[in-house]
């Protein structure tokens, strides 16, 4: 136990979310607003975002959505599927608004099925992206029906990402939402940086991966809040995640992978996948770094590590979180209908000041 009263971050960024659009957007949007600075954007929409000028758009969308004298900034990403020529990744380069590309295996998860088929076929893109200096980011799971749902990030690890990096040393690669020891460890020690000294491997972590394991998803019946993919895994991973986030190594920054739905796309016999985590992410991720004793370390983790990697310089400002209990609510607006944050109805005892209602 800490005496820590209050903790004063850079303003952070989410370096994986999802947004949505028009009213889920609207409605997801400020949340992020109100506690980040920027955020990766995914590109799974229906249809997904595969062109620039389809990215640019949404771009404007999301603008739009922002709360009155918000300063949010959305950084684009576009899906990469068996279509992506060279020349898309060039002209995605050229604009200067596109920061990375997306990797769905096909069929992974939420609206994947435009996703790479056959990771060779995405060889040409990949080689345009390694030249020039474009981030892949990878949704690190196989799908083959026949590996087990808890082993197919591992799998994808060692059928798909070793001889990727291997065709392409010099690819920025993030293996996002890391859920495995095996991740973590596969990242921890891939020696490569830039010239800068940047790394070139990363991965993300979410706040409910570093928070929960799979007894989560069974806590006295079945919980569809926690579902999410890839899916959470047992306590041994949780606590290599947390040692990673925690450890102070550039290669792990904050990512959410918050992923809104509405509460009876959730509350289903097949309800979708994603943890909505955009109402309380800073305040998940200081509970994980306190139950570690290393809120010391959450700024490089949420402000700086990912700014690096991007390219981007640090935001300017800051965003001060206090010690104090507060319920985060049970349900909230959402398209018309409502949607249920996780860890709804419970009590938090890190609050980001001011709070919403103030
Ligand atoms: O849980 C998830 N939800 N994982 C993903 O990869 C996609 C996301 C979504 O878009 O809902
Ligand atoms: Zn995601």
């Amino acid at each position: 136990m800490t005496d820590i009263q209050t903790l004063t971050l850079t303003r952070p960024d989410d370096m994986h979310l999802h947004l949505r659009d028009g009213a889920a957007l609207r409605d997801a949007l400020p949340w992020t607003a109100r506690q980040f600075a920027r955020a990766i954007v995914m590109p799974n929409l229906r249809p997904p975002v595969v062109r620039l000028q389809q990215a640019l758009d949404y771009r404007q969308r999301i603008l739009h959505a922002l709360p009155a004298g918000s300063d949010f900034t959305p950084l684009m990403t576009l899906y990469l599927t068996d279509e992506t020529t060279p020349d898309m990744v060039a002209e995605a380069a050229r604009s200067d608004m596109i920061h990375a590309f997306k990797l769905y295996p096909a069929g992974a998860t939420t609206n994947s099925d435009s996703g790479v088929t056959e990771l060779k076929r995405a060889y040409p893109a990949l080689e345009a992206m390694q030249r020039e200096g474009m981030p892949l980011l990878i949704h690190g799971e196989v799908t083959d029906a026949d590996v087990d749902i808890f082993d197919r990030e591992a799998v994808f690890i060692d059928r798909h990402l070793i001889a990727l990096r291997r065709a392409f040393p010099e690819l920025r690669v993030v293996l996002e939402h890391i859920t495995t020891a095996h991740a973590a460890e596969f990242v921890r020690t891939a020696p490569e940086v830039d010239a800068r000294g940047v790394p070139l491997l990363a991965a993300t972590i979410t706040a409910h991966h570093l928070l929960h394991n799979r007894n989560a998803l069974f806590q006295g019946g079945i919980r569809p809040h926690y579902y999410c993919l890839p899916v959470l895994k047992r306590e041994s991973h949780r606590l290599a995640l947390l040692d990673a986030a925690t450890s102070g190594d550039p290669r792990f920054f904050l990512g959410t992978d918050s992923a809104p739905h509405a509460r009876d796309a959730k509350e289903a016999a097949c309800g979708c996948a994603g943890c909505f985590t955009a109402v309380d992410a800073l305040e998940l991720y200081c509970a994980a770094f306190e139950e570690r004793g290393a809120l010391h370390r959450l700024d490089d983790f949420a402000s700086r590590f990912g700014a690096e990697f991007y390219g981007l310089s640090r935001n300017a400002g800051t965003v001060t979180l206090a010690r104090r209990s507060w319920t985060v609510p049970l349900q909230l607006p959402y398209a018309e209908a409502e949607i249920v944050p996780l860890h709804g109805g419970e009590l938090l005892s890190w609050q980001v000041q001011p709070a919403p209602d103030a």
